[in-house]
């Protein structure tokens, strides 16, 4: 079935450089770059140069019956006369050392429908839960919230390239904070949040695992070969055009002129560990066009000696959850929404990798 979907989308191999295919990590190490540069260049914008933010704390008094310690994080950004604040909330489980999911997420509230705060605390990690809008709003103004403190504005990137700036810029903070066990932070967002956690990883190697759900179009599903029903770029950049760089609107139909696909972002993940999320309903999102992204993307895991996805060349049937490997798909039952279903398949993943970091 894959290779004649392959064939049918049109995808060209991508692990090519100057017409010669990438054949070890070493070649891949180099090219990566260029992938990388091509996806900025070309879709996302790049990011702007970091700010150092400085940071204020405030302690809040919910604490889920005693078992967390809430704390709000202020980081106040500043550039000449202007100055820009975005708040995160850090949720760890009290008296622990935790792994934790930096959640970039929807709503300002926590916990919320998209985030079990309480579930997640359960089960042994922490969150850092940042909303996005309070980084910038999803809108065309690149003057609100910290776009405003960068140069270039909507010419030079999207949206989705500011909001992967805070994400990495709080990892930088994690790392400062002797109660989180920094080197086992996931990364998690669903749908244009999924395509924000996706694009973070790619750019930024710090997570151990990478939770893109329902990401679809721009995300984890390939551009190339989109049927009825299916979000294409012509629709994206007509509804949000401010999610990417101006031009990246000239691949409207012209997705064959692509110089790159979206299963090339994933690659840029290896060999970390990353699961794709599916949702049966979510045809917008194309879960063949997923699968097929995670298939194509699993090269990269090969030329480290990791397996990518491990798969039987079907797509799988909805309950199947293909996470053995470092990357991972699956097909849940239901309709495009991240769900305690989608948290269950992402935790126990994330345990299953710090139960093998103990063993090692
Ligand atoms: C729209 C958009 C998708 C996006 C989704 C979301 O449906 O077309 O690309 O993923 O919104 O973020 O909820």
């Amino acid at each position: 079935m894959i290779k004649r979907e392959i064939e049918k989308r049109q995808i060209p191999d991508f692990f090519v450089n100057d017409g010669k295919k990438i054949t070890n990590k070493e070649e891949w190490e180099e090219h990566r770059k260029r992938v990388l540069d091509l996806f900025l260049g070309e879709e996302y914008g790049y990011l702007p140069p970091k700010i150092e933010p400085s940071i204020r704390l405030e302690e809040q008094a919910i604490n889920f019956a005693g078992k967390a310690k809430w704390e709000s994080v202020f980081f106040t950004f500043k550039k000449g006369t202007k100055r820009r604040t975005v708040r995160a909330e850090l949720i760890l489980p009290r008296g622990k050392k935790s792994p934790v999911f930096l959640a970039i997420d929807f709503l300002k509230e926590s916990p919320n429908k998209y985030l079990p705060v309480e579930e997640i605390l359960d089960s042994g990690f922490g969150i850092f839960k940042l909303c996005y809008e309070s980084v910038t709003r999803d809108n065309g103004d690149f003057e609100n919230g910290l776009c405003a403190l960068f140069e270039g504005g909507k010419e030079k990137y999207g949206k989705i390239a500011i909001w992967s700036y805070m994400a990495s810029i709080c990892m930088d903070y994690l790392m400062t904070r002797e109660d989180v066990d920094s080197k086992n932070v996931a990364i998690i967002g669903h749908s244009r949040l999924g395509k924000t956690a996706l694009l973070t990883s790619a750019i930024d190697n710090r997570f151990v695992l990478t939770c893109v759900n329902d990401s679809g179009c721009c995300g984890a599903s390939v551009s190339r070969g989109k049927v009825d029903g299916n979000e294409k770029i012509y629709d994206i950049v007509k509804t949000f055009p401010y999610w990417f760089k101006r031009e990246y609107a000239l691949y409207a139909g012209k997705e064959n002129t692509l110089p790159f696909d979206q299963h090339m972002l994933l690659s840029l993940v290896a060999p970390r560990n990353v699961i794709i999320g599916g949702a049966k309903e979510d045809v917008w999102a194309d879960n063949e066009g997923q699968f097929l992204s995670c298939h194509l993307a699993s090269y990269a895991w090969e030329l480290y000696g990791k397996s990518g996805l491990i798969h039987d060349g079907k797509m799988p049937e909805v309950g199947e959850v293909l996470t053995a490997g470092e990357l991972g798909f699956y097909l849940r039952e239901g309709t495009h929404f991240l769900s305690r279903d989608d948290w269950k398949i992402y935790i126990s993943k994330f345990r299953e990798i710090l139960d093998n970091e103990i063993r090692e």
